[in-house]
């Protein structure tokens, strides 16, 4: 989503004359989108703003300025802190409230043409009672034949450990309408593959013409009919919102992809309770059955965190057990890192860093191991892969599988942006190899 946010952001500048570059050295401004899910990646902002500031020191003394802006959830949660503590930070701005940097940047050209020095950094953290998503221009030429489209926006699960619902704000679905223009703009610009996107996607409760009930099952039937979009696929899903609407898109849309990433975070009904998940391990297995009924190939990806407060050994091993039983194709594992403001964080029972360190490389290995066997299980079939860019080495071009995965094939830069048939030759860990089939020879 921060990807989609920085998107945006520069949609928001462009008419203001400003351009990306490359070179954040001689840049006039340069937003810095930060996380806050885990502390590693808020830790991030002070050493990125350190280099930053060097920066901006070297502009000034050629007396040229450079405003630097802190965006993100970082930027929500901590706004005031990073003013205290970086003074030559020029403006803070929220995940839901950067739809008003034009203004603010008007504001800082004010001061300086009057003469009012640098002053103290502008703080725009406030949730606005209206959406940003009504003040965002129309996108700008795509990065890439595949792009992100925020549907769906915050939370109100309030998992223990989680920051989203503070950062990120109460949940928000976007009506269906302004989907739709903005996916057939993205579609009209060569877009061919669009990931739906929420913090909870699937608890999409969109309106269509003032009416509501527009689930997001429904909503990807409505997508599908733009003709020249050719994938849709979505992501996060809650297991506790998936719905009969959404299983039977994967049985029904050929163009949604028969992949689906479903975070569990624990195989532990006690520790599910405990981060106040919502759902049980067996709960989750059953939706995993259903969708596997509905469409057989469907494959999932999930979170975890391991060493959760008051984690168990056999806590643990509830968890090894549930992902042997659900056998993924991928999955991004995690140590519990506390997070201010969250229930878990104040918590006593915190668990040993060596225990998290020795339960993660666990869990990883487990889970390398079933993706690895994924990956290899395609060697010798064809799949269909949709060329996104050149590949790492020259002659070769990089795109994904309906399952995401990466397929590095020596082609032609012509298929960039097409659906191209591929017989796969090697498989890795994370990556897959193959060559281009012709239509005759394709027996899968
Ligand atoms: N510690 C570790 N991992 C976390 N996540 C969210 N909050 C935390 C935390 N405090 C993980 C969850 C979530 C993913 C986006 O990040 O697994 O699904
Ligand atoms: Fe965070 Fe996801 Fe839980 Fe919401 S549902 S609080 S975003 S982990």
């Amino acid at each position: 989503m921060n990807v989609y946010d920085s998107e945006r952001m520069a949609d928001l500048l462009k008419p203001l004359g400003f351009i990306i570059t490359e070179l954040p050295e001689d840049a006039d401004m340069v937003i810095l989108n930060t996380c806050h899910i885990r502390e590693k990646a808020s830790e991030k902002v002070y050493s990125e703003l350190g280099r930053i500031r060097e920066y901006k020191e070297a502009k000034r003394l050629k007396d040229q300025n450079m405003v630097i802006a802190v965006a993100g959830c970082t930027a929500q949660a901590e706004g005031e802190e990073i003013l205290r503590r970086a003074k030559y930070v020029d403006v803070i701005v929220g995940p839901q409230s950067y739809y008003r940097l034009p203004q603010i940047l008007a504001e800082i050209e004010r001061k300086t043409v009057v003469g009012e020095g640098p002053g103290r950094g502008i703080l725009e953290i406030d949730f606005p009672v209206e959406s940003k998503f009504d003040f965002l221009p129309e996108s700008a030429e795509p990065q890439s034949v595949s792009a992100f489209l925020s549907i769906q926006e915050g939370c109100d699960k309030f998992c223990h450990f989680c920051v989203v619902p503070y950062t990120r704000g109460a949940e928000y679905s976007r009506p269906v309408e302004t989907i739709y223009e903005e996916a057939c703009r993205l579609v009209e610009k060569g877009v061919q593959e669009i990931t739906l996107l929420g913090q909870n996607v699937n608890a999409y409760h969109g309106t269509f013409s003032d009416r509501e009930g527009w689930t997001l099952g429904r909503l990807i039937q409505y997508l599908s009919k733009i003709q020249a979009l050719k994938r849709i696929r979505y992501v996060t899903s809650h297991p506790a919102d998936v719905n009969e609407e959404q299983i039977n898109a994967h049985r029904d849309i050929e163009k949604l992809m028969p992949y689906l990433h479903l975070p569990i975070q624990s195989g532990s009904d006690r520790i599910l309770k405990l981060m106040n998940r919502k759902h049980t391990a067996s709960y989750y297995l059953d939706v995993i059955g259903k969708l596997r009924s509905a469409r057989p190939d469907i494959a999932f990806s999930s979170d975890f965190i391991v060493g959760y407060p008051g984690e168990t050994d056999k806590d643990f091993e509830d968890t090894l057990e549930l992902v042997a039983k659900v056998n993924f194709a991928s999955a991004f594992s995690f140590k519990y890192s506390p997070r201010p403001g969250t229930p878990a964080s104040v918590l006593d029972d915190q668990v040993p860093e060596e225990v998290k360190t020795e339960r993660l490389a666990r869990l990883q290995s487990l889970l390398f191991e079933q993706q690895t066997a994924f990956n290899q299980s395609f060697i010798g079939k064809s799949i269909s892969v949709l060329f996104e860019k050149q590949g790492r080495h020259p002659g070769q071009l990089m795109g994904r599988s309906p399952y995401l995965q990466s397929v590095y094939v020596e082609a032609a830069p012509r298929l960039i942006g097409q659906c191209v048939n591929i017989l796969v030759t090697h498989a890795s860990q994370n990556s897959l190899t193959g060559t281009v089939i012709t239509q005759e020879k394709i027996a899968i």
